[in-house]
């Protein structure tokens, strides 16, 4: 490859007279923003443990009362990005959130997409548009784009969740902003999603019209996720064990730029995870074992930790254990990717 001029090649009068000009030339910078063949990444392999996060966390709910956060997170931020710019991915931000007992996360609504991922804790729910949807261990919930959205917690111990949304990437296109709403009224005794998508393989048909919107389903209950993986590994002996979220009207990623996943790695598997070109993260729901990126050395994980890995590597997934299945919940930028053709 040949070698471009540098910024010092150029007199610093010239650079000057380009500066005054909001001017910058593009050789110096050509091979860093159009690197040969592999692009470059700023991803860094992550776990955020859980055991290690938790603490500090429950400290944040003695030193930070909910009217002065609104959402109290500690953001999981990737360093490879700069941490003050949350990002766990190029477009993925991932956050930590702790309500204590009669707590009140208030109501708003904003233009990045959301799915909160359940991790400790009874008692809690999320209300979307007057939609009432419960939060038990693993569920997803969603709060797409523009739907109004609080959370409530009328359990004994702390909830705490993990926050997947496209922040990142609606910020820098300048479309991120929010407002506050007063209280959503309950219109349900519980979300009416669950029960017009409970079935696999059955929609809603209402006043003999199909409503096919976006995101119809709210809550995806971890309990049948978990029951369709065992029934799976029953049918496949080699396979990998893995499903993939979708809207329930037309098999779509849950976002245009997330996509959700979940598998299960039998006892003693490893998995290769065909090589992708957009970064993932993972969040284990159960089980212990170790995640590998390339030949880097190999990190370990165990229940409700959350790692990170860049796109354009080789992913490994390893469950060591003789007797227990483990199980991942995954969210990567594919749907977003495919989209721009560059997946
Ligand atoms: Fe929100």
């Amino acid at each position: 490859m040949q070698s471009l001029g540098t910024l010092e090649d150029l007199p610093q009068s010239y650079r000057d007279k380009l500066t005054d000009l909001n001017l910058v030339p593009l050789w110096p910078n050509m091979r860093a923003v159009l690197p040969h063949k592999v692009p470059s990444r700023k991803t860094q392999t992550l776990n955020w443990q859980f055991d290690t996060l938790r603490p500090l966390l429950i400290e944040a709910g003695d030193l930070t009362p909910m009217e002065k956060a609104e959402r109290r997170v500690l953001v999981l931020a990737n360093p490879g990005h700069g941490l003050t710019n949350m990002q766990a991915t190029p477009s993925i931000y991932m956050g930590l959130q702790l309500i204590l007992p009669g707590e009140t996360a208030p109501n708003h609504r904003h233009t990045p997409n959301a799915v909160r991922i359940i991790i400790e804790g009874e008692g809690a729910t999320t209300i979307v548009d007057g939609e009432p949807c419960i939060m038990e261990r693993g569920d997803l919930i969603l709060t797409p784009s523009g739907k109004w959205h609080e959370h409530q917690h009328d359990g004994d111990g702390p909830i705490i969740w993990l926050d997947i949304l496209d922040l990142p990437l609606i910020y820098q296109l300048e479309g991120s902003w929010a407002i506050e709403g007063k209280t959503q009224t309950k219109v349900l005794e519980r979300d009416k999603s669950f029960a017009e998508y409970s079935a696999a393989g059955v929609v809603p048909e209402l006043d003999f019209k199909r409503e096919n919107t976006d995101s119809p389903m709210l809550r995806y209950p971890w309990t049948r996720t978990r029951a369709c993986l065992m029934e799976m590994a029953q049918h496949y002996s080699d396979s990998p064990i893995r499903i993939a979220y979708v809207n329930p009207e037309n098999g779509a990623s849950l976002f245009p730029s997330i996509g959700f996943g979940a598998m299960m790695l039998r006892p003693n598997e490893t998995l290769s995870l065909p090589k992708r070109t957009s970064a993932c993260v993972f969040h284990i729901v159960e089980g212990q074992g170790s995640l590998q990126v390339d030949s880097n050395d190999a990190l370990q994980w165990t229940e409700k930790d959350t790692l990170s890995a860049p796109g354009y590597s080789e992913v490994t997934l390893s469950n060591p254990s003789a007797t227990e299945p483990a199980f991942i919940i995954t969210a990567d930028e594919a749907p977003l990717h495919r989209y721009l053709g560059i997946f």
